[in-house]
């Protein structure tokens, strides 16, 4: 299975987000950032507006929850119509309870680290998980400079899902770019979210298909 290109939305026209969606059609997931001014110092958007961008096109939506108590909330972006939805383990009051409870509303579980949250507590968890995002910055705003640190654990996290026969994906997040891709599928990522790299291109189309023949090479 070749890898998967999720460009976030994040940098995209606000004003226009269903028109900037249509210019992403070989997206494999959009990726939406839902940000709580709290969890980080940045605000976005909530379930009414993923709903009505899930009703305006067929790609799947990818959400990624950057908010406080995703044990409350998390579950009410599958009914908006997101295919998966990611919390943060570090705002999470009971993370298996909550996986399975977007399982079973339907949607694919995922979990997100920050850049210095280890990988190994989680390790018994992977099974539970259709998704795990390792954070490339500090989540909370686009155009950030890719965190190299994070790639011995990404390594780690490869080799935990390999050693318990998984198919749980890796997702990176973070200044995933044509410079650092590479680097990302090497360590073992294969979920790619790419924001600014994306819609700061002239064609942001073409984009998604350098990042996928450099991440896939
Ligand atoms: C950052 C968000 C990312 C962001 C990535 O907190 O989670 O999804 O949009 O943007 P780039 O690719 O520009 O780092
Ligand atoms: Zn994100």
């Amino acid at each position: 299975m070749g890898i998967q290109i999720t460009p976030s939305i994040l940098n995209a026209d606000f004003a226009n987000l269903g028109a900037e969606v249509a210019r992403i059609p070989s997206a494999d997931m959009v990726h939406v950032d839902v940000m709580d001014n709290h969890f980080v110092p940045n605000l976005t958007f909530g379930p009414t507006m993923v709903e009505a961008l899930a009703r305006s096109t067929n790609i799947p939506l990818d959400a990624h929850l950057m908010i406080e108590d995703p044990d409350r909330h998390a579950p009410t972006y599958v009914e908006a119509g997101c295919a998966s939805v990611t919390f943060h383990v570090e705002a999470a009051r009971a993370p298996v309870r909550l996986a399975r409870e977007i399982r079973a509303a339907g949607g694919r579980a995922s979990m997100a680290l920050r850049p210095a949250t280890p990988v190994e507590p989680y390790e018994d968890l992977l099974p539970e998980l259709d998704m795990l995002l390792l954070m490339t910055v500090e989540p909370g705003f686009g155009g950030q400079k890719f965190l190299d640190m994070v790639l011995p654990k990404l390594r780690r996290t490869r080799a935990m899902v390999e050693r318990h026969g998984l198919q749980t994906l890796l997702q990176v997040d973070g200044g995933v770019s044509l410079e650092t891709i590479e680097r990302c599928a090497e360590a073992g990522a294969d979920v790619f979210v790419a924001g600014s790299a994306v819609y700061s291109a002239a064609d942001p189309d073409a984009m998604i298909a350098a990042l996928r023949e450099k991440g896939d090479a």
